[in-house]
């Protein structure tokens, strides 16, 4: 694997999903693969379950992880071509990147999309301008419109959590993304990314649930079926996505924020005793009650706790394709 931007970068879901669930059998069996490798990671945004999973993954593979936070501590960077940089900007990344491509041998970056100009943020320009000019490969933290690390992680908790189960010998799990009330405008990112890698597995019965004019970019989330009723959504799910996100047609706006879609136990009665997820961080009684949260159902640690072993089969995929091209 050359790089990690989105589902697109990985030839087979299913063989990467069953690396993540070895290494977590075995976090250390392959613990000198990443001997004299250093990956640095970039955060022009906070984190902590993407910033420390990473960290322990790589440090499992032998791996040296250096962690920036460009947002907080570095120079302010700027990623228009031909700017005339006499505003607040200090560097630009066409002069920044090369420099870090220097130091590392793989770049993880974090860029949130600003959600005021589509087209920048739809065009990736952040995480693509770290490509175009870095040299060496790039590992998305979640950018503009994806979080890759993420979706991964959902899907090996799904599978996971379906291996050994009778019940889905015979059908495939059937899985609602819905979205939930939230107190400010958030990115499509998680949403948009858990669409397109559970498209891309095809081992799920896909459903989609928000208020209308809440769709997300059909290039996502084709394949999967919209329900504009959360209820009519719910009913015989085997997992449930919790998840807020802004308005993508008229872009980054907050139009219905209806306290009725937050996850109830109610309203996971209507499911087959659905499996609760959630990306994390969470706003509790805003997305998801309380006794949800803290109920048999929810698989959220679990969820946040396999962030590592994604990002340890990502890594180890990429430090493969690193020797194979310097001929190790
Ligand atoms: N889910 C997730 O990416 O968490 P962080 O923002 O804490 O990294």
């Amino acid at each position: 694997m050359k790089q990690f931007i989105s589902v697109s970068d990985v030839k087979n879901i299913k063989a990467l999903v069953e690396k993540a669930l070895a290494y977590k059998q075995d976090p250390w069996k392959d613990q000198f693969l990443g001997h004299q490798k250093r990956i640095g990671c970039l955060f022009l945004n906070p984190s902590m379950r993407t910033r420390l999973s990473t960290q322990v993954a790589a440090q499992q593979l032998g791996m040296e992880c250096i962690i920036f936070n460009v947002g907080a501590e570095g120079w302010a960077l700027e990623f228009e071509d031909e700017a005339i940089m006499s505003g607040n900007t200090v560097e630009h990344v066409k002069d920044a990147a090369p420099v870090l491509g220097k130091y590392f041998d793989i770049l993880a970056i974090r860029t949130f999309p600003s959600l005021q100009n589509k087209t920048d943020d739809y065009s990736e320009l952040y995480i693509n301008q770290f490509i175009r000019y870095a040299g060496i490969p790039v590992l998305s933290l979640e950018s503009s419109t994806l979080h890759p690390l993420q979706s991964l992680t959902d899907v090996i908790t799904i599978q996971e959590s379906i291996n050994g189960n009778a019940a889905f010998a015979s059908r495939k799990p059937k899985v609602v993304l819905t979205w939930a009330p939230h107190v400010k405008p958030l990115p499509q990112c998680v949403a948009n990314s858990f669409s397109e890698w559970i498209n891309a597995w095809g081992e799920a019965d896909f459903v989609i649930t928000h208020p209308e004019d809440y769709e997300l970019d059909e290039k996502f989330t084709h394949g999967a079926t919209i329900v504009y009723n959360q209820d009519e959504a719910l009913k015989d799910a085997d997992f449930v996505y919790v998840k807020n996100w802004s308005t993508y047609k008229d872009y980054g706006k907050i139009y219905c924020n209806d306290p009725g879609w937050m996850l109830t136990e109610e309203k996971l009665a209507r499911t087959r005793q659905a499996k609760v997820m959630h990306c994390l961080p969470v706003r509790r009684n805003v997305e998801l009650s309380d006794e949800v949260l803290d109920g048999q159902n929810s698989i959220v640690t679990r969820e946040a706790s396999n962030r590592v072993w994604a990002a340890q089969a990502v890594l180890s995929e990429m430090l493969t394709a690193l020797k194979e091209k310097n001929g190790a």
